[in-house]
Formats: C-alpha cells, sequence, structure tokens
C-alpha cells in the first residue's frame, strides 16, 4: 500500500490576488501564481503535498478550512486584512486542530497601529512577518519537518 504524502493547504486572504501590481514597494513583485508555483517546488523538495487556494471571501476561508479536516495535516495562512477583523477565522483554525503557520509578507510590526493586531496569532503555532514570499517557504518547511521529523 502507498502511503500518501503529508498534505499542506496554503490559503491566501483578500487582495493577495493582486499581488505583483498590489502595492509592490510593501509587498514585492512578485505574482500570488509565482509563489504558488515556489511552493509547488519547495513541497516536492520537502517531500509533502501542498495545495494553494486564494479567497477574497471570510466565508470561503472559512469553508476550506473545515474542509482540511480528515484532508490536510497542516495550514499555512496568510489571512490578509482578515487577520486584524475576524474571529470567525480564528474561531475556525482552532476547531479543526491542525497546525497552523501565520504568514505575512510585510513586517506588520513596523506599520499602521491596527495591523500589530492579529486574532489568527493565538491559534497559530508561530508567525512569520517581513520576510517577502520567502515567508510561506519558511512556513512550509517548518511544518513538513514538525509533521515528517
Ligand atoms: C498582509 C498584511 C495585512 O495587514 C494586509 O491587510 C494584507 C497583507 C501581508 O501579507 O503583509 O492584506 O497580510
Amino acid at each position: 500500500m502507498t502511503r500518501s504524502a503529508t498534505k499542506i493547504l496554503v490559503l491566501h486572504g483578500p487582495n493577495l490576488n493582486l499581488l505583483g501590481r498590489r502595492e509592490p514597494d510593501v509587498y514585492g513583485t512578485q505574482t500570488l501564481a509565482d509563489i504558488d508555483a515556489s511552493l509547488e517546488a519547495a513541497a516536492k523538495e520537502l517531500g509533502v503535498e501542498v495545495e494553494t487556494f486564494q479567497s477574497n471571501h471570510e466565508g470561503v476561508l472559512i469553508d476550506r478550512i473545515q474542509d482540511a479536516m480528515g484532508d490536510a495535516a497542516g495550514i499555512v495562512i496568510n489571512p490578509g486584512g482578515f487577520t486584524h477583523t475576524s474571529v470567525a477565522l480564528r474561531d475556525a483554525l482552532a476547531a479543526v486542530e491542525l497546525p497552523v503557520v501565520e504568514v505575512h509578507l510585510s513586517n506588520v510590526h513596523a506599520r499602521e497601529a491596527f495591523r500589530r493586531e492579529s486574532f489568527v496569532s493565538p491559534v497559530a503555532i508561530g508567525v512569520i512577518c517581513g520576510l517577502g514570499a520567502d515567508g510561506y517557504r519558511f512556513a512550509l518547511e517548518a511544518l513538513a519537518l514538525r509533521l515528517n521529523g
């Protein structure tokens, strides 16, 4: 019997579909497709399976998090603006009891005061911010290490 690879779900929240065009001085010039492709390549090297998903809609993200139960072994999430507003997203992440790594491209602590509060961080095993697109790869690696040893 072949064992299927550990699956890690990567979720991108609102406005991240605009990466590459959106405030490139803050978020960089890579597109979301570039980031997803580099995650696919990194996943192969790490021996894990990755699934990436973006939505601008809170409920759609919550549905996807719930669907991860029994499907994925861990979640990497950049919740975008929902980081600072969404109790429901945090509750969904807590409910599925999967290890979560929160990622932000920008250093949210060096920006407006409202970006310093995250509803997601208390239910994450770790948070990476300010390292641009590399942060996603570091998060994937951290989860792969934790899940596969
Ligand atoms: C972000 C930071 C958030 O404050 C912002 O609302 C985003 C992107 C980041 O990746 O740096 O949409 O999550």
